[in-house]
């Protein structure tokens, strides 16, 4: 049964968990990421239809917002993510360690090292001196050429902690405006460059990011322990190496307790664009990969003009419509749009075939106006659902109150005011 705003629940999500004190608690701000979950979505549903001891699996992970939310929960996690940077962050926010003084200071004494260690590391990113002036590039250079060259000097997770600290200290020295997620070099930027006063002190930021995401990784550690210590377990979070969520490689059929994820949008984000500078320098693109990196993504823009001549067809007779008439204006949008559909039906299929019997599944997701033709993305999403064999549970939505999760899009891709959450059960026991 198809849903409007008027017929659905208003979840209004940030009043369902008095107990989640902002949305930046704990480890869910180390590090920016787009279009992030805000907490209390990932919470609200494992509350719902989760339990301790569960696995649960987020397929579009990002930062790892759910993941975080489940081990608070008692609930171990999997995420599969195709960004090389979501495993560091999962690592990050999630990894527990013994000796919480021993990390804090071997962090705090690379940090220190940095200082000392010589600026020959260029990162492959094409034109670096357009982006990054001669002392952010040399500081930069001794802090991600001290963690790439000395790996093994301190332990694992101690380096890739010290990496995500290092990539949040890229895009504040760099000439790129801050405010535009994509990187762009603003009217705004050109002037204060020209007044000298564009950040440069990464060692600096270096440090006073260290501290601060130290303190929120300890408070989150010692929360996990004393949990733990009710529970009798440790609850875990795994990235799934290898996979991709239109495949779930790497997965076992009919192993997982629940879903929840936020899938990217149709035609509204950019992804890899947003976050390449910290890419690069992490040294996690090599040659072609951002290329490929820009194909696999649930709602990818790379497909050759040639395969987008022929009308559009998915098999849902609105978005039919809908897609022909983009299609008569843009025939590379309505392809793209296709696109998006098909790799979400793929997606869809993939959690049907890994979730047990009777368990749930939720999906928050945005409707789009692309070319000024409104696509009702969560009706047709819950039409692929259906299809696939999920009964619906709940429609509902959540209106969206701060915009800087879901940065700015391109024009054609119109704003989304309100997120749809999809609730979906698979029948059985
Ligand atoms: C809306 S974001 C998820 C944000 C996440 N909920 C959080 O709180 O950080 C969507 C994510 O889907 C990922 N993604 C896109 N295409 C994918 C694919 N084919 N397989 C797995 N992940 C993909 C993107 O890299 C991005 O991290």
């Amino acid at each position: 049964m198809k849903t409007d705003q008027y017929t659905a629940k208003d979840f209004s999500f940030r009043k369902t968990c008095p107990e989640i004190p902002n949305t930046t608690y704990l480890t869910h701000k180390i590090h920016s990421y787009p279009a992030k979950f805000i907490p209390h979505i990932p919470r609200w549903f494992l509350k719902e239809y989760g339990r301790p001891g569960n696995t649960i699996l987020d397929p579009f992970c990002g930062s790892g917002t759910a993941l975080v939310e489940a081990n608070l929960l008692g609930i171990n996690a999997l995420g599969v993510d195709i960004n090389p940077l979501a495993q560091m962050l999962l690592k990050a926010k999630t990894g527990l360690v013994d000796n919480h003084d021993k990390f804090s200071s071997q962090c705090l004494d690379i940090v220190e090292k940095t200082h000392e260690y010589p600026p020959n590391y260029v990162p492959d990113l094409p034109n670096l001196d357009t982006w990054f002036l001669p002392q952010a590039r040399k500081e930069l250079s001794q802090i991600f050429g001290y963690l790439l060259d000395n790996p093994h000097q301190f332990p694992d997770e101690v380096i890739d902690f010290m990496l995500v600290c290092a990539s949040s200290v890229v895009r504040k020295v760099c000439n790129a405006d801050p405010q535009i997620s994509k990187p762009f070099i603003s009217k705004r930027m050109r002037a204060l460059l020209k007044e000298n006063s564009v950040e440069q002190r990464a060692l600096h930021l270096l440090k006073h990011n260290t501290r601060i995401f130290l303190d929120r990784k300890i408070k989150y550690m010692r929360t996990i322990d004393n949990l733990g210590k009710i529970w009798g377990y440790l609850p875990t979070s795994k990235m799934v190496m290898n996979s991709d969520a239109r495949t779930l490689r790497n997965i076992r059929n009919q192993s997982i307790d629940s879903i929840i994820t936020s899938p990217p949008y149709a035609n509204a984000q950019e992804y890899f664009r947003s976050i390449k500078m910290e890419l690069y320098w992490l040294s996690l693109l090599d040659g072609d990969y951002l290329k490929q990196l820009n194909k696999e993504i649930v709602g990818t823009e790379s497909l050759p003009i040639s395969e987008c001549r022929d009308t559009p067809e998915f098999g849902i007779k609105e978005l039919d419509t809908a897609l022909e008439e983009i299609h008569l204006i843009d025939q590379k949008r309505a392809h793209i749009v296709l696109r998006y559909f098909q790799d979400m039906q793929a997606s869809i299929e993939q959690c049907y075939r890994v979730l047990k019997p009777g368990a749930y599944f939720g999906l928050l997701v945005g409707d789009n106006v692309i070319r000024k033709i409104k696509i009702n993305t969560h009706s047709f999403i819950q039409e692929i659902a259906e299809g696939t064999g999920f009964s619906t549970e709940t429609v509902g939505y959540d209106r969206i109150v701060a915009r800087r999760l879901t940065p700015k899009r391109n024009v054609s891709a119109g704003l989304i005011e309100i997120e749809w959450m999809l609730i979906f059960r698979k029948p059985g026991l």
